[in-house]
């Protein structure tokens, strides 16, 4: 595995998709972004402070395991987070959320090949001591403002770094949710809006509802 340092770019996402032919993964970290980018087309907010870096994994998984990709994401910052005596929790499929604000973005981009995911991108933006802009302060948080100091960016890197080429693990992201067995709001993309309680999250990563109905995190958002 080789890893990249940037004082600046644009996005670490962008550099390992416009990588030629990589033989092996590679891990891009930057100070800053300039052209964060976040999920649905938005733009993410990359002051300096924070840790923003993206992991180029080859052949990681068969598309069938691509839900794993999102799992070990969201595992890593909770785990992460845990390191530094921060407790995180899951809301499906990917958003880790510290005190009901989210703590960090994860953007992951695969391409596939056959039955194969042959290259996986997988984004992150942790909030550890960055300012955050004022119209996402009532929903977004950082490690600073939830532990009351800051901390070493280098160090919170190194432990992300580290954990998201751990094994992810089914049982664990189930244990940190945060929808399962409670009342979500379920939001279709026609804007309908009904509630429902979410009872499993599958192998896939569909949402299992008490009552058997399966959302896909591609057709619908949740309130938490
Ligand atoms: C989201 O919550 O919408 C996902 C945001 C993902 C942000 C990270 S920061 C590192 C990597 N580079 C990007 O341009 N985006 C991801």
């Amino acid at each position: 595995m080789k890893i990249i340092k940037f004082e600046k770019i644009d996005s670490t996402n962008n550099y390992l998709k416009g990588l030629k032919k990589p033989k092996e993964d590679v891990v891009a970290i930057a100070d800053e972004q300039t052209g964060g980018r976040g999920s649905k087309g938005r733009s993410f907010s990359s002051l300096s402070g924070g840790v923003y870096l993206s992991a180029l994994k080859l052949n990681p998984c068969k598309t069938a395991d691509s839900f794993t990709i999102m799992e070990n994401a969201a595992l890593a910052v909770c785990r992460t987070l845990s390191a530094f005596g921060i407790e995180g929790g899951i809301k499906w499929p990917n958003d880790v959320f510290v005190n009901g604000k989210k703590i960090c973005g994860i953007l992951i981009e695969n391409v596939f090949g056959g039955d194969m995911v042959t290259r996986s991108v997988t984004g992150i933006g942790l909030n550890v001591n960055n300012p955050l802009p004022a119209e996402l302060k009532e929903i977004a948080t950082t490690m600073k403002e939830v532990a009351c100091k800051e901390f070493s960016v280098q160090t919170v890197r190194a432990t992300l770094v580290y954990n998201l080429f751990l094994t992810p693990s089914a049982e664990e992201y189930k244990r940190r949710s945060l929808v399962l067995g409670k009342e979500i709001k379920i939001i279709k993309p026609d804007g309908t809006e009904y509630f429902g309680v979410a009872e499993d999250v599958l192998p896939n990563g569909n949402l299992l509802l008490k009552g058997g109905e399966v959302l896909s995190s591609a057709e619908v958002s949740i309130l938490i």
